[in-house]
This record gives structure tokens, C-alpha cells and sequence, in this order.
């Protein structure tokens, strides 16, 4: 039987890959939206918590910016981000610990890459957020 981390680990790629296919727009029906995945939009048990916990994309040329303007402290934090494309593949990750200074990352995109961007931001107390952007 798989530890909780793989299970979580696995479930919530599954779910990454499941929106992929759709957008989060389309997925808006879906069950996971507020339920397992959190957005500005779809808050579901942690409404008012959007703003501290959805992720902030910043684009800059092929430099993305990742933010979430959540505190940090060793008992409250944002755990992890990551940067998924169109094609469900991910860019790049960042693992945070509750003694960083700030949840942010920077990823920096393929040459002539055009598509969807999905930010991903898990918080150890207020699971875990999607925002995407299409540049
Ligand atoms: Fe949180």
C-alpha cells in the first residue's frame, strides 16, 4: 500500500492531467474543482483563503514568475510549487520549507513556447491551488 505522500503525489498528478485535457474553464463541472483543487474561483471550504494561497503567474518574455502570498512559517507554509504546460508535461518544481522567506520560484520557458500555463501552489494546512494563464 502506497505511503500518503505517493498516494497524494500520484492523485494529485492524475488530477493535473485530468484538467490538462480540458482547461480549468471546461473542468469547472468537474467534481474536483473546490473539492480537491482550489482556485480563485472554485474556493470551496477555504473561501477568503485565495488570495494568500492562488498562485500569481508573472509573465516576462520567457521568464515566468511564480508567487503565492502566503506567510511562512515552520508550522504553516507553502510546501511546493510547479509549472505545468499544454501538454501536461512539467517544467519545474520548487520545494519550499517553512523557514523560507517567501513562496517564489522562476522557471524559464522552451523558445517559442505559446500556450497554457497551469501554477500549482500546495499549502501544508490549505491543500492545494491552480491558476492558469494563456500567453
Ligand atoms: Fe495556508
Amino acid at each position: 500500500m502506497p505511503d500518503r505522500r505517493t498516494f497524494l503525489k500520484s492523485s494529485l498528478a492524475s488530477a493535473v492531467a485530468a484538467l490538462m485535457g480540458t482547461g480549468l474553464a471546461q473542468a469547472a463541472e468537474s467534481s474536483l474543482l473546490g473539492s480537491v483543487i482550489y482556485t480563485a474561483e472554485h474556493t470551496g471550504k477555504w473561501a477568503q483563503k485565495e488570495g494568500s494561497h492562488a498562485p500569481e503567474i508573472n509573465v516576462d518574455g520567457a521568464k515566468i514568475t511564480i508567487r503565492t502570498n502566503h506567510p511562512m512559517s515552520p508550522k504553516h507554509f507553502i510546501v511546493r510549487h510547479t509549472l505545468v504546460l499544454s501538454d501536461g508535461s512539467v517544467l519545474g518544481s520548487k520545494t519550499f520549507s517553512g523557514t523560507d522567506p517567501e513562496a517564489v520560484s522562476i522557471y524559464e520557458l522552451p523558445k517559442g513556447y505559446s500556450g497554457m500555463l497551469i501554477a500549482t501552489s500546495f499549502c501544508n494546512l490549505h491543500d492545494f491551488w491552480m491558476t492558469e494563464t494563456r500567453i
